[in-house]
């Protein structure tokens, strides 16, 4: 049997409590019951003088950054602010190397306060994180603020916000699952190529 699937979700909100967070970590259960591994990658959680000052072998960061070179699938989460990604996640990203989506599948989600900005995960993210070469960026999911509701326990999602974040995470595991297939398909003919050489 093949292994798991490997996820890294990144979070780039720097408060808490945190909409942000409440979705990355609904993911997380989603993905779990798939079956799939998770990692949460919190990156306010990451020292603030490394990712400023770009210490990429700080230890933190280049566990980080493991993370994600380990990861089939990433989850980039991020509030909107000032019409795009928060700073926080981009100091992370600018901190990976040039390649280091190649071979994944993507999934970005964003969290804003107005439909004003709906088109940052167009006109942002998605240009961000195509510049790391990924394998395919499905679809993503801007949900507003007041479409995720706050308290003890797990966030509550609006119904429409809920259906539309299972159709995309089902995009993303049938993404990942055509991109497994792929990568065996190509172990198996360069197995093939090895016996016949
Ligand atoms: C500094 C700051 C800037 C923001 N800028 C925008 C913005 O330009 N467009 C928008 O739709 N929402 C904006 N918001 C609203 C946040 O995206 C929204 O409240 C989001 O839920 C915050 O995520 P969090 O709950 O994880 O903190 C901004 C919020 C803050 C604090």
């Amino acid at each position: 049997m093949s292994e798991p699937f490997s996820i890294a979700i990144i979070t780039g909100s720097p408060v808490r409590p945190s909409r942000v967070e409440g979705l990355a970590e609904l993911m997380e259960q989603r993905l779990l019951r798939e079956g799939f591994r998770v990692r949460m990658l919190h990156v306010r959680d990451l020292p603030a003088k490394a990712l400023l000052h770009a210490e990429f072998n700080d230890p933190a960061i280049k566990e980080a950054t493991r993370r994600v070179a380990q990861a089939d699938g990433v989850i980039a989460v991020s509030p909107v602010y000032k019409a795009a990604y928060s700073g926080m996640l981009k100091a992370f990203i600018d901190l990976l190397p040039q390649f280091a989506l190649r071979d994944k599948v993507v999934l970005p989600l964003l969290v804003g306060g107005t439909t004003a900005h709906v088109l940052a995960i167009d006109y942002a993210v998605r240009p961000m994180l195509q510049s790391l070469d990924p394998r395919l960026i499905v679809s993503g999911l801007f949900a507003l603020d007041k479409s995720i509701e706050v308290g003890e326990g797990p966030v509550k999602l609006c119904p429409e916000v809920a259906t539309r974040l299972e159709q995309i995470t089902q995009a993303f595991i049938d993404g990942l699952r055509a991109h497994g297939s792929f990568t065996n398909a190509a172990a198996a003919v360069e197995g093939l190529t090895a016996l016949a050489g």
